[in-house]
């Protein structure tokens, strides 16, 4: 642990202050820590976490009313009713509803501008919605959620930590034990192929690589849901196979919720359960596919027949709502 604490490329500076930040559903004193790293070209990098408690008691077996996720008496896991979201005078989202059961694997395709990350947002309670309701584990959500793991696009790692920090970067902000964290955090990086790689510093990893160090973040906390926004979007396409495959063995071995949003309509077909199809914006849920195709996947399944018909319905839904024209069309 030692060298965890103290690597070769530690912040030059760390400074700890005590502050009071809203937490999810509860406002408690928290400590932050602000990290100074000097740049080559003389600049600070700066990165901040928060230290606090965590109790370790899982979320499924906690009473209701104190805070955190439960699994629901409904058959629904997420529940999204009649949401709606506006920017002033831009309706973003129109109606939205959605139900999502417990380890079930959920794409979203829509066009650019549709209001997907803004879904993203809302059911993560990092913004606020105009109308309706979001539940999240039988729990309104109009709070930041922590117990929800989150991927961006972009993979947002910490340049100075190695990959092995970046990921208990997770255990840090969360106050978990170390110990345990970091047995956790090299047994997820085994899962991902990334095991000789854990003291690598992310300007040594490739973005494939990268991504699974934030994949691996995002789950250390053993977070019942995962929302991804579309994470593998900046990926080559055989990286991108390989991380679909990765994510899919990972889901299944974790057996974690995933809400993905992807431009992809092969991606979300590949990895789902259903496909959420969404119109232009406002955005508004066109039509929900139940992707009956067997499990475990594999990348061969793409060649089906029955792959293909989805893939064809799913483009038909665009073309009729005037996202996707062909060059020959009127
Ligand atoms: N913070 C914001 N302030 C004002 N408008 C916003 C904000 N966030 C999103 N919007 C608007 O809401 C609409 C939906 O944006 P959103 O980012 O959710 O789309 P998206 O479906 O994720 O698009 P993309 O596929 O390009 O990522 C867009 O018209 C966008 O301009
Ligand atoms: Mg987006």
């Amino acid at each position: 642990m030692d060298e965890l604490e103290k690597g070769p490329r530690d912040p030059c500076c760390t400074v700890n202050f005590d502050t009071r930040v809203r937490w999810p559903s509860l406002s408690i004193a928290r400590r932050v820590k602000v990290e100074y790293r000097q740049c080559t070209n003389g600049g600070l990098e700066i990165g901040h976490g928060f230290q606090g408690r965590e109790d370790a008691t899982p979320w499924r077996s906690r009473k209701k009313g104190d805070g955190m996720l439960h699994t629901p008496d409904t058959d629904s896991f997420i529940s999204i009713k009649h949401v709606s979201k506006s920017f002033g005078p831009v309706q973003a989202l129109s109606d939205i509803g959605l139900d999502i059961k417990s380890g079930e694997f959920v794409s979203i395709v829509g066009p650019s501008g549709c209001g997907k990350s803004t879904l993203l947002m809302l059911l993560s309670g990092l913004m606020k919605r105009t109308g309706g309701d979001i539940r999240v584990g039988g729990q309104m959500v109009d709070s930041p959620r922590s117990d929800i793991g989150i991927v961006f696009q972009r993979d947002v790692l910490m340049e100075w930590r190695s990959a092995l920090r970046n990921v208990l970067l997770q255990a840090e902000v969360r106050g978990m034990p170390m110990g345990p964290a970091a047995a956790r955090a090299r047994e997820l990086l085994k899962m991902v192929s990334l095991d000789a790689f854990e003291n690598a510093y992310p300007h040594q990893l490739s973005g494939g690589m990268r991504q699974r160090v934030s994949i691996c973040r995002a789950l250390l906390h053993k977070p019942p849901l995962l929302v991804m926004d579309e994470p593998f979007g900046a990926l080559d396409a055989l990286t991108r196979d390989q991380m679909q495959l990765d994510l899919l063995r990972i889901c299944r071995e974790t057996h974690t919720t995933v809400l993905f949003i992807t431009h992809s309509i092969s991606e979300a077909i590949f990895l789902s359960d259903r496909v959420v199809v969404m119109s232009p914006r406002p955005g508004r849920i066109e039509r929900i596919i139940d992707i009956d195709l067997p499990r475990p996947r594999r990348l061969s399944i793409r060649e089906s027949r029955e792959f293909a018909t989805y893939s064809d319905e799913v483009t038909q839904i665009f073309k009729s709502l005037g996202v996707l024209r062909e060059g020959d069309d009127e």
